[in-house]
């Protein structure tokens, strides 16, 4: 009987080893340890056995019994932990996730090639306060109060005297007012008008405002300029008119506009700019010899520009933050 016990034991101890699954374990537990197990059979035979053999057999047949259920039991918590740590478990092979990588809005990209190609034109560029005063925005840009020439610009009011700039002009005030000249500078920034929302005109747009004030300024140097920086911006071929046009701080002045058109539309004339000489009453009103100096100043759109040259027939979406349109860019 040992012998046989014996015999199984080592059977048993193999079988062990090789379980690899719970399913396995299960199907060893079956076979040798339920009622009718192969091992558990043994304790039937032990039974019939005679009596003096009994006690050495019996305690043989429980060693055995003991060590094997550690044997087992050890097993199944293996595999049990296995498993568990296969949950966790990190596949390295599997891609990483992507990251959405930002970038700078059309708006700002637009801004920084016109104010790169301004830079090589010998412009340095300056910035002003969006929330200003009816002094800068109108009076020392020759809007006499009460004028109707305020009227060509709808004005957000915050009290009598302060508003949201309508345009990037006040700032040639702020230079003139505070710089040594020569002065030849562009000014980016927001403006804000009080009309109503379209494809064509928001309550919010940008402007870059451009001044060029020393001795001998001309007309001619101003066309030169704005002409030279259309080509730059919008190609060599690019088709573009001077308009006479009016602006209480400059005289002359003009509107530039550039041939659009889009792929099966009729073409047809968009203004991107008003420009002109500055009025020597500006100068003088902000403290420059107007008998000495002459000046030419400019202010550009930064949607317009960047409808032209991109196609793009709807202002609106500037300002929606769609990820579509964004993304295209
Ligand atoms: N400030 C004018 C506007 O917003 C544009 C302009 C700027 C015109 C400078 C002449 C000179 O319409």
């Amino acid at each position: 009987m040992i012998d046989k016990i014996e015999k199984l034991e080592k059977e048993i101890k193999e079988a062990i080893a090789q379980v690899a699954t719970s399913k396995a374990a299960e199907e060893l537990r079956i076979k040798y340890f339920s009622k009718k197990g192969e091992f558990t059979r043994l304790f039937d035979e032990f039974r019939t056995l005679p009596r003096e053999e009994k006690p050495k057999v019996g305690q043989f047949l429980n060693k055995v019994k003991n060590e094997l259920n550690e044997l087992f039991k050890a097993k199944q918590s293996e595999i049990k932990s296995a498993a568990e740590s296969s949950k966790n478990y990190i596949d390295l092979t599997l891609p990483g996730k992507k990251r959405e990588l930002g970038s700078y809005h059309l708006l700002t990209q637009t801004l920084r090639e016109i104010k790169s190609i301004f830079r090589t034109l010998g412009f340095s560029i300056h910035e002003g306060p969006e929330l200003e005063s009816d002094y800068y925005n109108f009076e020392a840009l020759n809007f006499p109060p009460d004028h109707p020439a305020r009227d060509m610009q709808d004005t957000f009011f915050i009290n009598d005297k302060f508003l949201l700039r309508t345009h990037t002009s006040p700032v040639q005030a702020r230079l003139m007012q505070s710089t040594d000249l020569p002065i030849r500078a562009i000014i980016p920034g927001k403006v804000y008008r009080n009309e109503a929302i379209s494809a064509k005109s928001y309550c919010l747009f940008h402007q870059v405002e451009g001044l060029y004030i020393d001795e001998n300024v001309t007309f001619a140097e101003l066309v030169g300029t704005l002409v030279s920086f259309a080509r730059e911006f919008f190609g060599a071929d690019v088709k573009y008119r001077f308009r006479p046009s009016f602006f209480p701080f400059t005289e002359p002045s003009a509107e530039v506009d550039i041939w659009w058109e889009p792929a099966g539309k009729e073409g047809r004339w968009l203004e991107i700019l008003g420009c002109g000489m500055v009025d020597p009453n500006v100068l003088e009103f902000n403290g420059i010899d107007s008998e000495k100096y002459t000046g030419y100043a400019f202010g550009l759109g930064i949607e317009r520009m960047t409808m032209l040259k991109y196609g793009i027939d709807d202002i609106r979406i500037f300002f929606d933050n769609d990820k579509r349109f964004l993304e295209q860019f």
